[in-house]
């Protein structure tokens, strides 16, 4: 997979920025030094999700603006060191173009082993600054019709952006509710209709998703940090078996 991956989903809600959390602090725990950045202007919360909302002065539409160094702009996290953020602008209409994004992630990501985008949901404003400069994307999806209806115009978007590598996570997956719904007979009829293929399915874990919520690392025995650390060794390159 590629250095620069792109976290995005058809629908809002399935998971982006949690997902982009536990895949940054995963990767840490690999020995990658990762940068996240956020590219959803005005809706930013990766951020809170790490712990560093209270810290921020500066944005990435700063660094844009010759307002500060792009040191300035991005934020050790204290939860997770070797785990950077710069955090997406505060207001929509401070949004990067995709030509300024470019090229900005291809001198940040010099210094770093992974840079995750997370982007705002469907292919609206900001779906192109996010994914421009990525190598690989992530969908992420939930294992529900209306979490997959998107899927596909954002895949379109990926392919239209000459993006090599898309692969699917499937998340806040939970078993008896996904039979008990019975929209689909197996998991095999969702990755069909998302049209990607599978990187990992992360489990729905509430203390996790919590954990994030109030800005706590997703560490220990928690089944999504389990699947978060499967995914991130297969960004890494590393073979493992599917399945949760
Ligand atoms: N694996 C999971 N288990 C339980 N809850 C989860 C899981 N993943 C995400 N959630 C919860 O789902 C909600 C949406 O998650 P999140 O904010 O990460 O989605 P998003 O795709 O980034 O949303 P948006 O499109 O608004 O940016 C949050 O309440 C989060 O805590
Ligand atoms: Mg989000």
């Amino acid at each position: 997979m590629g250095k620069v991956t792109v976290i995005t989903s058809g629908k809002g809600g399935t998971g982006k920025s949690t997902v982009t959390a536990g895949l940054g602090a995963a990767l840490v725990r690999r020995g990658d030094r990762v940068l996240v950045i956020d590219c959803d202007a005005g809706m930013r919360g990766v951020d809170l999700m790490l712990g560093v909302s209270g810290e921020l002065v500066f944005d990435i539409a700063d660094i844009v603006n010759g307002n500060c160094p792009p040191s300035s702009a991005i934020y050790r996290c204290r939860i997770i060191p070797e785990l950077y953020i710069l955090p997406a602008p505060q207001n929509v209409e401070d949004e990067v173009s995709p030509y300024v994004m470019k090229q900005l992630v291809r001198v940040l990501e010099r210094y770093y082993d992974h840079v995750l985008i997370d982007c705002p949901a469907g292919i609206g404003s900001g779906f192109e600054s996010a994914a421009v400069s990525a190598g690989s994307a992530l969908i992420v999806t939930n294992a529900e019709p209306l979490s997959l209806r998107g899927c596909d115009k954002v895949r379109m978007g990926l392919r239209g952006l000459g993006i090599p590598e898309v692969r699917l996570v499937i998340n806040r997956f939970n078993e008896r509710r996904f039979r008990k719904a019975g929209s689909f007979p197996d998991l095999d009829a969702v990755i069909d209709k998302a049209g990607a293929r599978l990187i990992g399915i992360v489990p729905e874990d509430n203390v996790a998703a919590s954990a994030a919520q109030r800005g706590e690392a997703m560490e220990g025995k928690m089944s999504a940090v389990y699947a978060f650390d499967r995914i991130a060794a297969r960004l890494d390159g590393v073979s493992v078996p599917l399945g949760m």
